[in-house]
């Protein structure tokens, strides 16, 4: 009779603790503990009868067996309840893969959003992404986008110059400084890559800048290059448009005014029509034959057009952020509305 009833207990605790494994609900698990730990009928109340017939002095023996496998499974049925009580979304968005303790905390900054847009729009033209250093040599920064020693973007209260006592509109190649532009990253790849290259590259760049709602001492630019072998103005509005049609939702119209730019021939700067309004995108043109020859590309055989666009202003319109402060300041209230 002992042994019958501890086989019965034994059988009753294996099933048990095995369908509340299963239940994947919180219903599901309630019909469980009907069936398990139930005082009116269920299988509680078969084993309490086997109890009452087992010899006197068994009974405490048996007792204690039956006590600690009833606390057992009703500890396993409390801790499948927690299990189940918890939101599944909160449970699905665990990744457990990510660093820190709490991956679901946190967002990406509208500034990091709007150019991961930028960056899905381009892709699908064709253009791959390129980096190069924000802290620059005065080769990349100007004298291969052929700007002259002379030219006032040179100046040193134009620029974050790191070693001051090269700096200056002198033209010393030796000179370092916080890049002014992401048109830097045009000569990187140009002397690395033999043409056809079509890259964007997207990142920092730093200027004296006073700082108001609309400037900054730090911004973000995104660069174009395409340089192949009959590449024209044609294929850069083309670009242009598409782009700016892609991010702004609407069909848009693209205008060029004639501009200057030492590093572009001609240069144009875009504005794109939307909503009614002449919107400035940035500036544009053909490759300066100069700067290709920087770069060892024959000009007889291979054209480009260039682009470079400034991203917090596209941030704001989307976002309707009027001051271009907030996006630095990393307050959270501001942050977390994105
Ligand atoms: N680098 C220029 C600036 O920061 C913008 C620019 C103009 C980039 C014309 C280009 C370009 O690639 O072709 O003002």
């Amino acid at each position: 009779m002992t042994a019958d009833a501890q086989a019965a207990f034994a059988s009753y605790k294996d099933e048990a603790l095995a369908a509340i494994a299963s239940a994947s609900s919180e219903d599901a698990l309630e019909l469980v503990r009907v069936e398990f730990l139930g005082k009116k009928r269920g299988r509680l109340k078969e084993l309490q009868s086997l109890l009452g017939q087992a010899d006197p002095e068994q009974r405490p023996l048996l007792g204690k067996s039956f006590n600690q496998v009833q606390a057992e499974v009703r500890g396993a049925l409390e801790e499948r309840q927690g299990v189940l009580a918890r939101p599944v979304a909160a449970v699905a968005a665990i990744d457990v893969t990510l660093p820190g303790s709490q991956p679901v905390i946190g967002r990406r900054h509208p500034i990091t959003k709007t150019m991961d847009d930028f960056k899905d729009i381009v892709g699908r033209m064709g253009f791959r992404v390129a980096t190069g250093p924000e802290l620059e040599d005065d080769h990349h920064n100007f004298v291969a986008l052929n700007i002259p020693p002379e030219h006032p973007a040179r100046d040193p209260l134009e620029n974050f110059y790191l070693a001051t006592a090269l700096a200056g509109s002198g033209g010393d190649d030796a000179a370092v400084l916080m890049r002014s532009q992401t048109s830097t990253v045009q000569i990187r790849v140009m002397e690395q890559t033999a043409p056809p290259v079509r890259i964007v590259s997207l990142g920092r760049c730093y200027r004296p800048d006073t700082i108001d709602a609309t400037h900054h001492c730090m911004f973000h630019q995104m660069e174009g290059l395409m340089v192949d072998t009959d590449v024209t103005m044609a294929d850069l509005k083309t670009v242009l448009k598409h782009f700016a049609t892609a991010f702004l939702g609407d069909d848009v119209s693209v205008r060029f005014r004639p501009s200057f730019f030492p590093f572009t021939e001609p240069s144009v700067e875009v504005d794109v029509l939307w909503r009614d309004r002449w919107l400035e995108l940035g500036g544009a043109g053909m490759v300066d034959p100069n700067v290709l020859r920087h770069v060892g590309f024959d000009p007889e055989e291979v054209t480009g057009f260039a682009f470079g666009l400034g991203i917090e202003r596209f941030c704001m319109m989307r976002y309707q952020v009027t001051d271009i402060r907030r996006f630095f300041e990393n307050d959270v209230r501001f942050l977390s509305q994105f």
